[in-house]
């Protein structure tokens, strides 16, 4: 059985995010970690907890289970919590939560297919009831549209290249497991074995297979009428791209002139519906990185909702 998902940042999210009695939303519960961790913090917090794994909604239920009616769960993606926000009422949010990206169960589960170092079946897929395998998909996927996923998502620069020697072998049936994509990756970029370039094409992909991009565009446009005047949005990206955008949607301004060391601004003049609340982006320390690796890429972001 696959180890529980380790939080990240967890002092540092905490920092930001309690802002006293109130409902709370955790977007990405994952193992529940952040989530038992704020419940414990903030006695007033009541929490609705999404995520689009259906296994992750099930084992985090059981960890939460001791918060009683505090708690309130259901599988979502992003662009479906307007709906279940709906469900409980008209109560904003006081804190939110996104902690983007996969949970150690999910890269561990050999048969989910996420990572290169586990052999399992090309699937990718959040969650697996929704949607077709990646095996599948990439049979029928337009060259362009796969390129574009290599470039955008994986920072790949023979993104025509590979995408047209993975639609020949998909479309042969011979893309069925993790290690044949491993192995025609190698084969057509050439060179050594490269374990950060194979990375980067299953990372590609598999935001290409949940949509995460355009999952992250709906969040980032439904959280302003979400949150109370005052709430505070935290975001753990571990993707410059996904950190970039939503410095963008919600900064909306051009990053300050001069940069000082991390320290929590108390009053930074509000502009458009948010305020930010580092001055930098808050990275893991070195101790955090060794203890726990996956926290390495690590960058957090905290914006409050202003009242205009
Ligand atoms: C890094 S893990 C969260 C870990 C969690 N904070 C914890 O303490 O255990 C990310 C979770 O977000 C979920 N997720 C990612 N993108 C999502 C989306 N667009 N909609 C809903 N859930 C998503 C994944 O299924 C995964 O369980």
């Amino acid at each position: 059985m696959s180890a529980r998902h380790e939080p990240v940042l967890v002092a540092e999210v905490l920092r930001v995010l309690r802002n006293g009695p109130g409902l709370y939303l955790d977007a990405t519960l994952g193992d529940g970690g952040h989530a038992e961790a704020l419940l414990d913090a903030e006695p007033g917090a009541r929490l609705l907890g999404t995520d689009r794994d259906p296994e992750a909604i099930a084992r985090a239920g059981e960890r939460l289970q001791r918060f009683g009616g505090r708690v309130t769960l259901a599988q979502a993606t992003f662009r479906e919590l307007g709906a279940v926000h709906a469900r409980l009422g008209t109560t904003p949010f006081t804190g939110a939560l996104f902690d983007l990206g996969l949970s150690s169960r999910q890269i561990d589960a050999p048969e989910r297919g996420m990572s290169f170092m586990r052999e399992g079946p090309l699937d990718l897929r959040m969650d697996v009831g929704a949607g077709r395998p990646a095996s599948e998909r990439l049979a029928t996927v337009s060259e362009a549209e796969l390129a574009e996923a290599l470039r955008e998502h994986g920072d790949l620069p023979q993104g025509r290249r590979l995408a047209r020697a993975i639609l020949l072998a998909a479309g042969r049936g011979e893309l069925p497991t993790t290690r044949s994509l491993a192995e025609l990756t190698d084969r057509v970029l050439g060179g050594r074995p490269h374990p950060r370039r194979t990375a980067r094409v299953f990372q590609a992909l598999r935001i290409w297979i949940n949509d995460e991009a355009a999952e992250l565009e709906a969040v980032l446009a439904w959280l302003p009428g979400a949150m109370r005047p005052g709430g505070v949005v935290v975001t753990l990206a571990y993707h410059s791209g996904e950190d970039r955008r939503i410095k963008q949607a919600l900064r909306g301004r051009p990053e300050p002139a001069t940069r000082r060391k991390v320290r929590l601004l108390q009053a930074r003049p509000a502009e458009g519906p948010w305020q930010e609340l580092n001055r930098k982006v808050v990275t893991p320390s070195l101790e955090e990185r060794a203890a726990n690796p996956r926290a390495r890429s690590a960058r957090l972001r905290a914006f409050r909702r202003n009242s205009a």
